[in-house]
């Protein structure tokens, strides 16, 4: 049978969205149907983005009629909100792009930019230039296999410009040939299929793309130097990192090499994952002058994904030790603190930078008297803008028939809207419990104690059970004391963390009355915030070309080893992994385990 001028014998259709894709039962190029919600989230926030972009464009040009006419609206010469920073900064981005595309030109535009002073200087030609609509955006997808997520960008994101999608495998890059001319019109008209290295197309093409998607097998950490380069100032950057098991403490010099921080086993290694990669990127920026501002970042089934918005500013990336920190992580408690990698001194109206002071934590935890593991540096500032979540929300909710995955990327986004965005990390009842070997206040009493204690408590949409909360460890364990008051443990030998824990009396006493903020608004209104996986094996899949063998059982389910001979270990590949790709693949399959719980069972949250 033949469609659109494509030969369709042996292939299988599939859709997702307003795409088609075909593919063939060989398995030579990489298609999961679980990253839906992968995808999904990036249409959400290109969306958004794209509204962005005309309300900043808008603000910029309104600027530019008042300082046509000289009048000197002065931006503060140190831009501090970043807001304001961005705002600036990516007006004169668009506007550079009109104007040239000569590298040292552009740098010059931007520090001027910083300088912020001289808007008024600039040529009538670029004046004009601000006043319509902002050049759709454009977009790479640098790791684009089938080319399923260019496609869905192409046909389902309104006002998106050219999508160019890269692959260095051959077979690949045919199939997405083969599915732009599938997908008819619109996508032959905006999606191109390129086959090269992304690292290289990157490297050429610097600051041309306002959105840069890295999807890899595993660590995106080689693509990054690249990729932070090939965004424009103001455009995103959405990455993705599947190597969980590296990124949460499994293999932490592994995670050392990749990412340059070390991860620890804390409940809220999700979260550090995300915190790593955000440092990861943010370091790689800081060589270009350039710098990220985080807009949406989510640990969603196997992986996460960070969306950033990159600026150049040299002035700037001064403040990154500010927002990173190293995490001491006590052995014996669920203790952990955080040290600043910088400080800043202020003098005489002057601002200077400096190393953090430390350490934060004495020798042994003043709790429990147990020793520390040190981990990170993480990004330790906010990894998601609460405009920017709400935006991509109320976007969601407003064109839920056209997200596939709705349910569960409402529900993420609805977590993650109620996070105390400036908490890094967080605490998990249970741990606290299992260290005192007590019964676990409800979540609510617990919430509603820290509340009563004058702090503030919210969940986090890592972990159904996790508490992120702006009480220190000291009110915490205070709090826990006073529970055990009520509810008598058994004597524990001296040596448990628990014990010296207790043999303290607390300084507070705590409040377990209900307090009226103790309820997420989602958990009153019954909206969901976790949703458990729609089918069974819903996670990371085997890398294209790779012949499937019983050592994927636990990856893909019996389904996938239908007709295989399993019982030859010898011929199956059931032994160890032999290179750095299947231990990969490996650390991917060996994901922390982590509580798949619907809303009704996330008692504690
Ligand atoms: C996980 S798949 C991408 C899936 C795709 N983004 C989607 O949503 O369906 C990763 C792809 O990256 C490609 N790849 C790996 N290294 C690459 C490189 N250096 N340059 C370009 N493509 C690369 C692989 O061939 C593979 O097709
Ligand atoms: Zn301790």
């Amino acid at each position: 049978m033949v469609s659109d001028g494509v030969d369709l014998h042996g292939y299988t259709i599939i859709k997702e969205g307003e795409a088609e894709i075909l593919m063939h039962s060989s398995n030579t190029v990489f298609y999961n149907k679980a990253q839906v919600n992968n995808r999904d989230m990036s249409i959400a926030v290109l969306r958004a983005f794209i509204k962005k972009r005309k309300e900043e464009h808008a603000g910029i040009s309104n600027r530019k009629v008042k300082s046509n006419c000289y009048i000197n609206e002065a931006i503060p010469p140190s831009c501090s909100t970043s807001e304001e920073a961005n705002l600036v900064v990516f007006g004169e981005a668009n506007i550079k792009a009109n104007v040239t595309t000569n590298g040292i030109h552009e740098e010059q535009a931007n520090e001027n930019v910083d300088a912020s002073d001289d808007i008024s200087n600039k040529p009538d030609t670029i004046l004009v230039k601000a006043h319509g609509e902002p050049n759709p955006p454009k977009v790479l997808e640098a790791l684009a296999a089938s080319g399923l997520r260019a496609l869905r960008y192409a046909r389902e994101v309104d006002g998106i410009g050219p999508v160019v999608a890269v692959d260095n495998d051959e077979a690949s890059v045919k199939s997405c040939k083969r599915n732009i001319r599938f997908n008819g019109s619109i996508a032959c008209s905006k999606v191109e299929a390129y086959h090269g290295d992304a690292r290289v197309y990157m490297l050429t093409h610097q600051k041309e793309f306002d959105v840069v998607d890295l999807d890899p097998y595993g660590a995106p950490s080689v693509f990054l130097d690249s990729a932070v380069q090939s965004v424009a100032d103001g455009g995103i950057l959405m990455c993705t990192a599947t190597d969980m098991a590296v990124l949460c403490g499994g293999n932490g010099e592994a995670c050392y090499s990749k990412y340059g921080s070390y991860p620890l086993k804390g409940k809220y290694c999700h979260e550090m994952a995300l915190r790593i990669l955000l440092a990861c990127i943010e370091s790689h920026a800081n060589r270009y002058k350039r710098h990220i501002v985080p807009i949406l970042s989510v640990q969603m089934d196997f992986y996460v994904r960070v969306f950033v918005r990159i600026f150049t500013s040299a002035s700037a990336i001064k403040n990154t030790p500010l927002k990173l920190s190293y995490v001491y992580q006590c052995v014996g408690c669920d203790s952990f603190h955080l040290q600043s990698v910088g400080r800043t001194v202020t003098k005489n109206k002057s601002v200077k930078f400096a190393p953090g002071f430390g350490p934060a934590v004495s020798q042994e935890c003043s709790d429990c008297g147990k020793k520390f593991n040190m981990g990170g540096p993480i990004w330790a500032a906010p990894m998601h803008d609460q405009e920017w979540v709400l935006s991509v929300l109320t976007n969601v909710k407003a064109m839920k028939d056209r997200y596939p995955a709705y349910e569960k990327i409402s529900a993420v986004l609805t977590s993650i809207s109620e996070e105390l965005h400036d908490v890094p990390l967080f605490l998990s009842l249970h741990s606290l419990c299992a260290t005192l070997k007590c019964t676990s206040p409800s979540a609510v009493v617990f919430r509603s104690a820290v509340v009563n204690a004058g702090y503030r408590i919210s969940g986090t949409h890592v972990n159904p059970l996790g508490l992120k909360t702006d009480a220190t460890m000291d009110v915490i364990w205070d709090i826990m004391r006073c529970w055990i008051k009520i509810h008598p443990v058994k004597a524990q030998p001296r040596d448990q963390s628990g014990s010296a824990i207790l043999s303290k009396e607390p300084f507070i006493q705590a409040n377990f009355a209900r307090a009226v903020s103790s309820l997420s608004k989602a958990q009153v209104k019954k909206v969901a915030r976790f949703l458990p996986n729609p089918e069974s094996h819903w996670g990371p899949k085997v890398r294209a070309g790779r012949k499937i063998t019983s050592k994927h059982l636990s990856l893909l389910g019996p389904e996938a080893l239908n007709g295989l001979d399993i019982s030859k270990k010898g011929n199956t590949g059931i032994d160890a992994p032999t290179s750095y790709e299947e231990q990969e693949e490996e650390d991917d399959k060996s994901e922390p385990k982590r509580q798949k719980t619907g809303d009704e069972s996330a008692s504690c949250s």
